[in-house]
Order: structure tokens, then C-alpha cells, then sequence
């Protein structure tokens, strides 16, 4: 009947008491703790790239939280090429100024790190890096608003065009 079929079933509560090694149910048990105690929705408040030498970003999407007061970028470019010819960037703008911001881009040049200076369409941006560099920046959580529509891109010329995609703010 039901009642044998259920005592047959282990709890999972004795999996892990009785069955599992010590150092195991650390593992199993750490993941728990977070979730009980919210820590696993903390902020996320920072925004981490690589970039290579084909021209692209390792991902399409980036998710930072609205409630943040700092967002980091850090960039990583984790090719070989120099600066001068393939240097990569991180901007933040909305989606709306991403693409006449990258035009302007190029005319600010390498020594401009790409990014037309003073302009308020820039939310944030990082200097220039070449192959093995890595560089980050900060910028206020205020700038971004819940349901904004936002682009990260690299700037260099030509780039913006594979290179980028969508901040979204949650
Ligand atoms: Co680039």
C-alpha cells in the first residue's frame, strides 16, 4: 500500500545526515544557508567582459541591479594584438545613442580612447586596452533606471558593429 511504498523512500534529510561524507555535506548544506538567509540575491553591481582578438564580447547580455550605488566594468582583453589594432573598450549608453556615439567614436581616436569627450550620452566608458590588459571604471547606479533600455559596446572603429550588447537593469 502507500504507507510502505513511502517508508521505503529515503528522506532527503537522512541522505545527508547518514550518507554523505562530511566534508560533501558542507557543500550541499552552504547553498542552503544562502538561500535561507537571502544572501544569494545580493546586488549584483559590476559588470565583467572579456574581449579578444575576433572581435568579441564573451557575452551578449549583462544584468546589474537598480539598487546599486556603484557599478563596476571591469575588461579583460584576453587576445594577443596591441592596442593600435585591437584595442577594445567597454561604453555604456542607452540603446537610443549607441550607434551615433560609437560614430563619434572613431573620430575622438585612440589617444580619445574612442569616445567622443564630455558628451553626455556616455553613461561610462574604460580607456582603451590592447591583448593582456586589463582595466575597469565606475559609474553611479542612478544613471541606470529599471526598464531603461541600455547598450554596452566597444567603440573602436568598425567594432561596435559585433561588439555589444544589452545592460539590463532588474
Ligand atoms: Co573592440
Amino acid at each position: 500500500g502507500p504507507r510502505s511504498s513511502r517508508s521505503r523512500t529515503p528522506a532527503p534529510e537522512r541522505l545527508i545526515r547518514n550518507e554523505v561524507p562530511t566534508p560533501m555535506r558542507t557543500y550541499l548544506l552552504l547553498p542552503l544557508m544562502l538561500l535561507a538567509s537571502g544572501a544569494i540575491h545580493a546586488e549584483n553591481c559590476s559588470i565583467s567582459l572579456k574581449a579578444d582578438d575576433a572581435m568579441k564580447f564573451d557575452q551578449r547580455t549583462v544584468t546589474v541591479d537598480h539598487a546599486c550605488k556603484t557599478i563596476t566594468i571591469n575588461l579583460a582583453h584576453i587576445g594577443r594584438l596591441p592596442a593600435k589594432s585591437m584595442g577594445h573598450n567597454v561604453v555604456v549608453t542607452s540603446s537610443d545613442a549607441f550607434q551615433a556615439v560609437a560614430q563619434a567614436g572613431a573620430t575622438a581616436g585612440l589617444a580619445g580612447n574612442y569616445v567622443p569627450a564630455n558628451d553626455p550620452r556616455v553613461i561610462a566608458s574604460t580607456k582603451v586596452i590592447g591583448g593582456g590588459e586589463t582595466t575597469s571604471t565606475t559609474f553611479a547606479g542612478s544613471l541606470l533606471k529599471v526598464g531603461g533600455a541600455y547598450m554596452f559596446f566597444c567603440s573602436a572603429p568598425g567594432h561596435w558593429t559585433l561588439m555589444r550588447g544589452s545592460v539590463v537593469v532588474k
